[in-house]
């Protein structure tokens, strides 16, 4: 579970129910979700991890100190689940707390690490996510170094499970955000896991300013550039594509997330998904961003009132570019190849990921960008022109 096992190399995708459900998770809930990701093509398309988030399990452990699952949530159990998933291509989640009890108030992982880790392996699990509710500050230590020592447990307790198990921590979500502990946080994470939950949580299903919430945690996830690369995911919380979103706005949280190389996870009702949110997840173009094999989150090179601009360098040396338009109403947003760091006079190539058009520029790159929309373009530098060095692009606000 820890660095070098190579378990996340481009950033998780998949279904995870909560934002959607919330603690409503069961079976009926799971398998419908999982089979509709295969159905609907987006399983293919790399959504292949489905977690299951909080509340699956009883209110004690067993004589023997196990975890024991609901089974009224679920009546064939977790080894059963795992094999339906495995049986469908696709790979099992599961949440856990590193403290005394869950965010919802189920047994914590604190004290059985290696009995909780070596449960799931049996399972079949794939993927954890250890949250970071109910922690006791450890006698002597600050919050931080006890949120170190438990996720550094948890990680050693995975490794040793014998199976490979992908490690999602939340610790950097209980010193959220933009403070000394949240750095310090951020800079040991790597060390034990894949990906990290950085700041709040994207407001669930039926609340009334999902957009507001998508808009937070990408401000504070867009400066965290120098913590993201291959295995190393900073996780702004899930996609709700489609759901109290606008289409434009589904679009924008995708092309952002894709720039940032973060996590894809959709927390939606994947059977009831429409063709337009299809589309927007399922964008071949924008999840290749995503997955791009560099690994470099994007860079916001510049704001301007509502406008902002976006640049992530690409293994091949595209440059992907994205334009976002906070404001109420569509604006003409404009960069140019000299920002996005091609240097040299020459014409280059440049494809609307949205729209998959494609045409020239000696410069100018611009759109007319609906409100809360976001056009992203994938640029190819033509003959004459190089690329400024990856390292080179300097984010607002990085730290
Ligand atoms: C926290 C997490 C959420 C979810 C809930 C479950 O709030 O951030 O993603 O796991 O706990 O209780």
């Amino acid at each position: 579970a820890d660095n070098g096992d190579n378990l996340a190399p481009t950033p998780p995708m998949g279904f995870n129910n909560w934002a959607r459900y919330e603690c409503g998770v069961s079976e009926d809930v799971m398998v419908p979700n999982a089979d509709a990701l295969v159905s609907s093509g987006l399983a293919a398309k790399g959504y292949d991890t489905v977690t299951v988030d909080d509340c699956w399990m009883t209110h004690s452990r067993d004589a023997a100190g196990n975890l024991v699952a609901d089974t009224v949530k679920f009546p064939h159990g977790m080894k059963w689940l795992g094999d339906h998933l495995h049986a469908e291509g696709l790979k099992f989640g599961i949440y856990e707390d590193a403290g005394t009890s869950t965010c919802g108030g189920y047994p914590g992982s604190m004290g059985h690490f290696t009995q909780d880790a070596n449960l799931f392996a049996a399972w079949g699990v794939d993927y954890l996510k250890l949250d970071g509710c109910n922690v006791p500050t450890a006698q002597g230590k600050t919050k931080e170094q006890t949120y170190r020592d438990l996720y550094a447990q948890q990680s050693a307790a995975l490794a040793a499970s014998g199976r490979r198990i992908a490690f999602s921590e939340s610790a950097p979500a209980y010193f959220c955000c933009q403070n000394p502990d949240w750095y310090r946080t951020l800079s040991w994470l790597p060390q034990y896991g894949q990906l990290w939950r950085e700041g709040w949580d994207i407001a669930v299903h039926g609340s009334t300013n999902r957009w507001g919430s998508v808009m937070t945690n990408y401000s504070y996830n867009v400066p965290l550039q120098r913590y993201a690369g291959p295995n190393h995911w900073n996780d702004p919380d899930f996609l709700i594509t489609g759901d109290a979103l606008t289409a434009d706005e589904s679009r924008s949280q995708m092309a952002l997330w894709a720039m940032m190389s973060a996590p894809l996870i959709l927390s939606v009702d994947v059977p009831a998904m429409d063709a337009t949110s299809l589309a927007t997840a399922g964008n071949r173009d924008l999840i290749a961003l995503d997955k791009d094999p560099l690994g470099k989150q994007a860079a916001r090179v510049s704001t301007s009132g509502t406008a902002e601009v976006l640049v992530k360098p690409l293994a091949n040396g595209d440059r992907a570019v994205a334009l976002l338009n906070r404001g109420a109403a569509t604006a003409t947003l404009t960069t140019s190849t000299t920002a996005i760091g091609i240097t040299g006079t020459c014409t280059s190539s440049v494809k609307n990921l949205w729209t998959g058009a494609t045409s020239t520029t000696t410069g100018a790159l611009s759109a007319a960008v609906p409100a809360h929309g976001t056009a992203v373009f994938r640029v190819t530098k033509g003959a004459g022109c190089g690329v400024t060095p990856t390292g080179q692009i300097e984010g607002i606000g990085g730290k």
